[in-house]
């Protein structure tokens, strides 16, 4: 039998897919250092803090900067992002995300956001979903970038659940790394070749249902074991 009280979700590629913006913005800083960033190179910035990011993009470009530079040119990425996603729209939530998130709700699960970026209040805010979310601990409020796992920890004091009682869904191996060594149950989202060593893996949201995400435990109970 396993307990559920909590879900945990990642927000980038989980939520929203939001890479094609990042991509979009890392590339332009990497062209003004005048090398290439392709959607391959991408891929390693999944999951990866900000100033981690820059890293991976520097060592491609195989150049080196003094911090303050790096800081500079982390901003100037920021700013090009943040213009993008200020024009997101609920349209751009990801396939059967909100309706997922509204049954989890109807069947009282609480839900909290574990995410890396430091502009997801925004990102939720302009897709219209703050209000499904119970807490929100994003890249403002950690210290540790996953695959530690603090942001889920914080999540799941923060919803007063033990760890053990909390189920992640995450798209990024750091993040699946993140619930194992938070002791939760874990969902990948995206490619079972990737993400295999998650407990589950799905495609996406689309047609997921709480009945489906019960099978998926065996007999599956939804429990409070919290006065809130
Ligand atoms: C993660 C993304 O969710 O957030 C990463 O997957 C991103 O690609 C990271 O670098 C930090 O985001 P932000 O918005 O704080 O720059
Ligand atoms: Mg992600």
């Amino acid at each position: 039998m396993t307990t559920i009280e909590a879900c945990l979700f990642d927000l980038d590629g989980v939520v929203v897919d939001t890479a094609k913006y990042h991509f979009i913005a890392w590339k332009a800083l990497a062209e003004e250092l005048g090398f290439e960033f392709t959607l391959e190179d991408n891929e390693r910035l999944k999951g990866v803090s900000r100033m981690q990011s820059l890293e991976i993009l520097l060592e491609i470009g195989g150049l080196q900067f003094p911090e303050q530079e790096k800081l500079a040119m982390a901003e100037k990425k920021n700013t090009l992002y943040v213009s993008y996603i200020e024009k997101m729209t609920p349209e751009e939530t990801l396939p059967g995300v909100e309706q997922f998130l509204q049954e989890l709700r109807d069947n009282g699960i609480k839900i909290g956001l574990g995410s890396a970026s430091k502009n997801a209040p925004m990102i939720l805010d302009r897709i219209q979903l703050t209000h499904l979310f119970d807490v929100v601990v994003d890249g403002n409020s950690i210290s540790e970038a996953k695959p530690n796992p603090e942001v889920f920890l914080k999540g799941a004091e923060k919803l007063k659940v033990l760890p053990e009682y909390c189920v992640v869904f995450e798209d990024a191996i750091a993040g699946i790394e993140a619930a194992q060594h938070a002791n939760m149950f874990s969902i990948g989202i995206g490619d079972p070749e990737t993400l295999g060593f998650a407990d589950l893996v799905i495609p996406g949201f689309d047609g997921f249902t709480v009945s489906k995400f019960k099978s998926a435990f065996g007999e599956m109970t939804i429990e409070n074991h919290t006065d809130t």
